[in-house]
């Protein structure tokens, strides 16, 4: 058996992951990440770059094994999100797996266009009888349920054109998720019902959800991300290419000024110094106002009791005291999300941030819920077996 590959594609950087499944689990058998160019918004624009890169990723990761399949994430103008409520009468009194399958398909129906294809369609909450909500809905008895879903599609045509891409970089076999799918995966949601949020800090986009009894209940996207921290130290420290401010920012910085000593650094490729505690007052500023935008919409969500934990993920997330000055603004114990149901001989890939959607892909399947054939018909057949 081959391996299978995920691709994740964000604003600065493409990664890929490749594992070897045996017996269920999946084995991690390499990862790497490279800069980006080529892709604006999500969306492939420079076909001929991303496919050397994709390329490139293959020949160094699978050099052994073929990939068999590859999984990969669709985001920002790739991806298009939205709301539906379908509501299906219970044929038996209860609710039954056949029940959802039926709602499910109802949705996809009443969703999705001939110009569309179906990325992913979760469930985000059900209702029995327009009234009481649950978690958890086979076997409650009823007479109607309600289904609250958020339905991922993408653009038909654009995805015939990344498989013939991939094909020409010799994968046949692809998969689409949205990234949401694979925060699930990777964080297990569906085996605990207790709240949690998580904030995504990304180079150009700050994603922040919501999750509950197993399920996603809120989830949005905001347009900034710690490139920005980059822009503030050039400009602040008049420095001239983005690529040493960011380096500024990797080597030195520091989310919390109060977290650094008195000390001078060297701005590199020019003789200048600077005090470390000045630019950690620059990423600070910026940094508080990434992650207030995130805190005031879990307010919004009523995501209040402190209790309840935010993990963080995300490469903009690596400056130092960036989960500390989470926990001091919004209140709430802060922990950094580590992939589950992976296995890697090196733990610390788990928690990296920016691998966190690449490992979570491993894990997705599109599972496709089978409606009962016959409905009332199968029904009557079971009674007089
Ligand atoms: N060692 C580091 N220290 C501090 N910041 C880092 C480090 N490594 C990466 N970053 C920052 O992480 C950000 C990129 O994060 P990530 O790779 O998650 O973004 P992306 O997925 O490409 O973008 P997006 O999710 O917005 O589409 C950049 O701002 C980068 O400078
Ligand atoms: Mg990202």
């Amino acid at each position: 058996m081959g391996l299978i590959a995920s691709l994740d594609i964000g604003s600065e950087k493409m990664v890929m992951a490749v594992a070897s499944q045996e017996n269920g689990d999946y084995h991690l058998a390499g990862i790497k990440m490279i800069a980006l160019q080529g892709v604006t918004d999500g969306v492939i624009t420079d076909k001929a770059k991303v496919k050397s890169y994709i390329k490139y990723l293959i020949q160094e990761l699978a050099k052994d094994k073929a990939i068999d399949r590859l999984k990969m994430s669709l985001s920002g103008a790739a991806l298009r999100v939205s709301e539906h409520k379908v509501n299906v009468l219970l044929q038996r009194k209860n609710v039954k797996e056949g029940d959802l399958a039926r709602a499910e398909n109802k949705c996809i129906e009443a969703a999705v266009s001939r110009e569309d294809e179906l990325v992913d369609i979760l469930p985000v909450s059900y209702q029995i009888d327009r009234g009481m909500v649950v978690a958890h809905p086979v076997g409650v008895a009823g007479r109607s349920l309600d289904v609250h879903y958020r339905v991922y599609l993408a653009d038909a045509a654009y995805l015939m054109e990344i498989r013939a891409l991939l094909a020409d970089c010799g994968i046949e076999d692809v998969e689409f998720f949205p990234p949401v799918r694979a925060y699930m995966e990777a964080l297990d949601v569906c085996s605990t019902d207790k709240p949690f949020a998580l904030i995504d800090m990304g180079a150009r986009h700050t994603a922040v959800m919501l999750w509950g009894e197993g399920m996603l209940k809120q989830e949005v996207v905001l347009p900034l991300g710690t490139h920005a921290v980059d822009t503030d130290i050039m400009k602040g420290f008049r420095i001239e290419g983005i690529q040493v401010a960011k380096q500024m920012k990797h080597q030195y910085g520091i989310a919390l000024r109060s977290m650094c000593k008195t000390e001078k650094i060297a701005i590199p490729e020019v003789k200048k110094q600077i005090e470390k505690r000045d630019l950690a007052k620059v990423i600070q500023c910026r940094m508080e106002e990434l992650l207030e935008g995130a805190i005031f919409q879990l307010q919004q969500w009523r995501f209040n009791d402190a209790e309840k934990e935010i993990l963080l993920t995300g490469g903009g997330s690596r400056v130092i005291g960036t989960d500390t000055l989470l926990a001091k603004l919004s209140g709430h114990k802060v922990r950094m999300a580590k992939v589950k149901g992976v296995i890697s001989g090196n733990e610390e890939i788990l928690s990296a941030p920016a691998c966190l959607i690449v490992l979570g892909l491993l894990l997705c399947e599109h599972i496709e819920l089978e409606e009962e054939k016959g409905g009332i018909g199968n029904w009557f057949s079971s009674i007089f077996k």
